[in-house]
């Protein structure tokens, strides 16, 4: 089924297949006439970015590419960026890959014309209203895989390179003005991408739904997205050609970030540190502890999460539930544990530290703390 959509909600969203030939107009739009196209390394020398090259130079836009950005992009890779930015005169960013590439090119746009260091924009209270907006430059936004929900969300995750901690840098105009979700671009996704993205995407949704905070609308946003992951991902790695089924990845990616407003939790505040001190891949990681924070939360979501099975299609209430995300993750050959991913327990007190400091952690629907997370970490191994 080949599905197309023009959304204007949280932004203007073009999607469907092939629309890729629209990110010139895309780019006009938003009043670009020297856009740097910005990705990471691997996805530098991909057919895809080469096609959307073209499709900017075919259209007098030039062909600038900036794609010295790792997976869990630091300040380094931004610092880089923002000289190639100025160096070739652009006016706006075209945010292209997965989280890596679409985080940092948005954070490109974001401080190219600032003066304060990146950190004072952190997502704590105001900060945000530090920034000068009139200097924030226009985004377009690629996805090319269908988990983090980057393109639609209004914040930009940064590895701190001394520290290893992620940061979260926000600001309300992070929200790229317009986006082209063509699902042609994520059918090259190596299956362990797809599955890492796509739990990435259903972790949004549960810890979104899960979250003790009032936002029904997020609520629902986050329920439907569930449901696509459970009726989509599997599909989608079974045959990465599946159109309809990456069609509907995009639209439950874009889903868990909208959803994530009403907040995240454990699942995210355990992946933060493992990945930026491992380097291991953000999703992956959520699905491999994703079963410990069920079981850690279950006192205080176990209604809520029979309510989700129910609607879900899932039979047995919340120990349903937890059953249907083990059998999940085994169809999707997401390692066991932490052991199975290569890591070993001899960090633990660093990481509950820094699991405590991640802001996911507030979110939490159980209170996390240095007891009760060190505790949830050893049962991750
Ligand atoms: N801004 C947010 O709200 C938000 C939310 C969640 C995660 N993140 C961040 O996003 C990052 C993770 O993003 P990700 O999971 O999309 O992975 P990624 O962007 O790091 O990409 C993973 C790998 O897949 C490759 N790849 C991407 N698209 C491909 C394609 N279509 N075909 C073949 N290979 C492809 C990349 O080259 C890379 O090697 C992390 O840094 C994480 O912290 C941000
Ligand atoms: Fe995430």
């Amino acid at each position: 089924m080949n599905i197309v959509a023009n959304w204007s909600y949280p932004t203007a969203v073009k999607l469907g297949r092939g629309r890729i030939k629209e990110l010139a107009d895309a780019c006009k739009t938003l009043g670009l006439s020297r856009p740097l196209l910005v990705t990471d390394r691997g996805l530098a020398s991909m057919a895809i970015t080469g096609h959307a090259l073209d499709v900017l130079e075919e259209a007098g836009l030039g062909r600038a590419i900036f794609a010295d950005v790792d997976p869990n992009p630091n300040e380094n890779n931004l610092e880089a960026g923002i000289k190639a930015y100025n160096d070739g005169g652009h006016d706006g960013v075209v945010a292209f890959g997965g989280g890596s590439g679409l985080d940092l090119g948005k954070l490109i746009a974001f401080m190219a014309g600032q003066t304060r260091p990146v950190w004072d924009f952190e997502d704590i209270g105001d900060w945000w209203t530090r920034a000068d907006a009139s200097k924030i430059a226009p985004i377009v936004a690629v996805p090319t895989t269908a988990g983090t929900g980057s393109e639609v969300g209004r914040a930009g995750v940064l590895t701190n390179s001394a520290t290893h901690v992620k940061k979260i840098i926000f600001h309300p105009k992070l929200l790229p003005g317009v986006v082209i979700c063509d699902p042609e671009l994520t059918m090259g996704m190596p299956k362990a991408i797809t599955v890492g993205t796509g739990m990435d995407a259903f972790a949004h949704c549960l810890e979104a739904y899960s979250s003790p905070f009032y936002h029904p609308m997020s609520g629902g946003i986050a329920l439907e997205g569930m449901r696509l992951v459970k009726e989509f991902l599997p599909r989608a790695y079974r045959d990465g050609a599946d159109l309809e089924a990456r069609t509907n990845m995009m639209s439950a990616a874009a889903m868990g970030a909208v959803a994530f407003q009403k907040g995240l939790g454990a699942i995210h505040s355990l992946s933060h540190p493992i990945g930026a001190v491992y380097n291991t891949h953000h999703g992956m990681t959520n699905a491999v502890v994703m079963p410990p924070v069920l079981r850690f939360n279950r006192p205080a979501i176990e209604e809520k999460i029979a309510r989700a099975a129910a609607y879900l299609g899932i039979a047995g209430g919340f120990d349903g539930f937890y059953d249907y995300v083990l059998s999940l993750r085994s169809e999707l050959g997401v390692p066991e544990n932490l052991t199975a991913m290569g890591i070993k327990p001899d960090r633990i007190d660093e990481l509950t530290a820094m699991a405590m400091e991640d802001p996911s952690c507030g979110g939490n629907p159980v209170t996390m703390t240095m007891e009760n997370t060190k505790a949830l970490f050893l049962a991750c191994f």
